[in-house]
């Protein structure tokens, strides 16, 4: 039976990331402060990539310089190479996360390299994290479909997966980027990964364009994953992922547990609230109040 999940915040990032208006850092800043009101203990922040790629979040140093930080709250940071990380690290970031692809064209679309070189790209960024004790997350992007190649292979999920955990990665996000998952392709896909890898280092990441992903993430309780990204109002997408709507969204999760009596620690009426006080000020809740 399962007692408690964990939901890891993605919509400061990859919700914000997404959006075709500028928003102001003040804003960002008070979505994180509300979101650790509302229970929320892993929260990721922002990302420190190429502004040319993702202008959208290139005042993530604000923004880490501006929240109220709780002492009990991870506040992370997405990062694509050293550099990246040693901005992160210069912000405060209290963990980073790298993000790899098991389609060689979305890794050439979403980070301009192959899936080999984005490995030899993340290698000193782990080497470096492990000396100054600071932990790692991982992504595999299109875990069962890409924007670009459609189906993608669970080996090829697998491997990468398990690269990612042998380099060093705590535990690695498995991100169906587009939406298109299935309960179908989603069991077929962690059937590969789990032969190799155990479902503590795991989570699902689940974009919700084809409305599946509660669906998909019931397939990953009953494989033993117990960490879910989730993104408030839904907020999001990739710019690299034509077509890919926002996370699921962290206020239907949270019910959605509730209703199955499993603990998220979460504030369900909080999320209700800054729906209404915070995106909703900003025109970003769109209908999902
Ligand atoms: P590049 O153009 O191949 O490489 O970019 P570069 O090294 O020539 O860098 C280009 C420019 O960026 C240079 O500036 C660098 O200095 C600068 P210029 O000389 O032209 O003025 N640069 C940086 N600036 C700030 N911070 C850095 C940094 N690194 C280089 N860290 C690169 C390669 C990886 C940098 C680029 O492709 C990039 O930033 N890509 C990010 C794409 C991205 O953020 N995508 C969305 C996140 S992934 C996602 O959403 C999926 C996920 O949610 C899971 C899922 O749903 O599947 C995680
Ligand atoms: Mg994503």
């Amino acid at each position: 039976m399962v007692d408690q999940v964990t939901l890891f915040e993605v919509g400061p990032r990859d919700g914000l990331q997404n959006e075709p208006r500028q928003i102001a850092t003040e804003n960002k800043i008070d979505l994180v402060n509300a979101l650790s009101e509302a229970g929320l203990k892993k929260i990721e922040v922002s990302s420190f990539v190429s502004p040319k790629w993702v202008p959208q979040l290139a005042d993530a140093a604000e923004v880490f310089a501006g929240i109220e930080r709780k002492d009990d709250t991870v506040y992370s940071a997405l990062v694509p190479n050293m550099r990246g990380c040693e901005a992160a690290i210069a912000a405060g970031a209290d963990e980073v996360a790298i993000f790899a692809s098991a389609s060689e064209t979305f890794s050439q679309r979403n980070i301009n390299c192959s899936i080999a070189k984005s490995m030899d790209r993340f290698a000193p960024v782990l080497e470096f994290a492990k000396d100054c004790s600071l932990p790692v997350r991982g992504y595999v992007s299109c875990v069962t479909d890409c924007p670009y190649e459609g189906s993608v292979s669970p080996n090829a999920v697998a491997m990468v997966t398990e690269h990612l955990l042998e380099m060093g990665c705590y535990e690695v996000s498995l991100g169906d980027t587009v939406g298109r998952g299935s309960p179908t392709s989603v069991r077929a896909m962690l059937d590969a990964v789990l032969s190799i890898v155990p479902a503590n280092c795991l989570a699902g990441h689940f974009h919700d364009t084809g409305g599946r992903a509660l669906e998909n993430i019931q397939e990953c309780l009953e494989k033993g994953i117990r960490v879910f990204d989730t993104s408030i109002g839904g907020l999001g997408g990739c710019p690299y992922a034509p077509g890919a709507s926002g996370n699921v969204a962290t206020e239907t999760v949270v019910q959605w547990f509730e209703q199955q009596k499993i603990e998220t620690h979460i504030d369900h009426s909080k999320l209700i609230e800054l729906l209404r006080d915070v995106l909703g000020t900003q025109g970003l809740a769109g209908d999902c109040e």
